[in-house]
């Protein structure tokens, strides 16, 4: 099954004002959001889609239109392909595609089992199976707290530390059983691995440092005027568009100097869109999806 965008009519209304623009998708997917940006788009427009699986880029090659590009790389890099105040608009659709689970070989799924892999670009970087029996106890329980917020991490972590003194932890089906064995609740609404390997798969693409310096990034490439649109799955991808582009000012004491200049470089034209309860009953997945829409001033 191929992957269904979310917010798709939505963003894309919101992200193209000039249909001679220029404009990214910095999440291409299975090309979802790039399909319908280039319908809505002239010939003599551009459509740059990034994206860091070799899988994603091998299905996007098949569009030979000569308003489009698609780029291997991370879009923490977009700024090293475009020049300042160049760019109309930006769309970031934020974490797995549903071909990353359904696929057992790509490693992200506890119901399937495969290689724990987990990575979005399995061409480099370390497997989840070479960073979990290599990375201390410690380490693994931190990794749990800050991007699963687990409450059983020290749990956890223990007991893959105990089952990899035995054997090397290197399927997801051994890792699923192992966490759901010792979860102290049983018969829980989510699989009792879910948080778990949320928290794995964001350590091992980087996924929230790199997105931040993105955001960095896109600030710097985005024309006045021009439109970036997030689409973000938990809080902790919003925490870091809402503190991005609104930072949080009011807690500091007066005397400390606040360096503002983000906050007044962009606007919020959308605060927070939900999908409707169709979409989310025709894919679940949409149910957690927040959009925020900002313009450069
Ligand atoms: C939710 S999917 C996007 C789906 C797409 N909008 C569609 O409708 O088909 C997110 C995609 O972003 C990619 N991705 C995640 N982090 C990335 C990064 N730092 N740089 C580039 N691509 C990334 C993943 O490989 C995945 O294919």
């Amino acid at each position: 099954m191929l992957h269904v965008p979310v917010l798709l009519e939505d963003s894309i209304e919101y992200l193209v004002q000039d249909i001679n623009g220029s404009y990214i998708d910095c999440t291409y997917g299975r090309g979802g959001h790039t399909k319908l940006i280039l319908e809505n788009i002239s010939i003599n427009a551009s459509l740059s889609s990034f994206d860091k699986d070799p899988e994603a880029v091998k299905y996007a090659e098949k569009n030979k239109q000569d308003n489009f590009r698609i780029i291997h790389d991370s879009f923490c890099n977009i700024d090293k392909y475009f020049d300042e105040s160049s760019v109309d608009g930006i769309i970031y659709d934020l974490g797995t595609c549903s071909t990353h689970l359904d696929n057992p070989e790509r490693g992200f799924s506890f119901n399937k089992d495969g290689p724990l892999d987990m990575r979005f670009d399995n061409t480099s970087g370390q497997k989840l199976s070479e960073w979990i029996n290599t990375a201390s106890k410690v380490d693994i329980m931190s990794i749990l707290y800050k991007y699963g917020d687990e409450k059983h991490a020290k749990l956890i972590s223990s007991a893959i530390d105990t089952e990899r003194k035995d054997k090397p932890i290197l399927r997801t089906s051994q890792l699923g059983e192992l966490i759901k064995k010792i979860y102290p609740e049983k018969n829980t609404k989510n699989h009792p691995a879910t948080k778990s390997f949320q928290a794995f798969r964001i350590h091992i693409n980087n996924e929230l440092k790199e997105f931040e310096e993105s955001l960095l990034a896109a600030a710097k490439i985005i024309k006045t005027k021009g439109i970036i649109v997030t689409i973000a799955f938990h809080s902790l991808e919003d925490n870091i568009i809402k503190s991005f582009f609104k930072p949080t000012i009011k807690s500091f004491p007066k005397d400390i100097p606040i360096n503002n200049e983000k906050t007044e470089q962009f606007r919020c034209l959308a605060k927070k869109i939900r999908p409707e309860k169709e979409e989310i009953f025709q894919n679940p997945r949409s149910r957690s999806a927040i959009m925020r829409v900002f313009q450069k001033k």
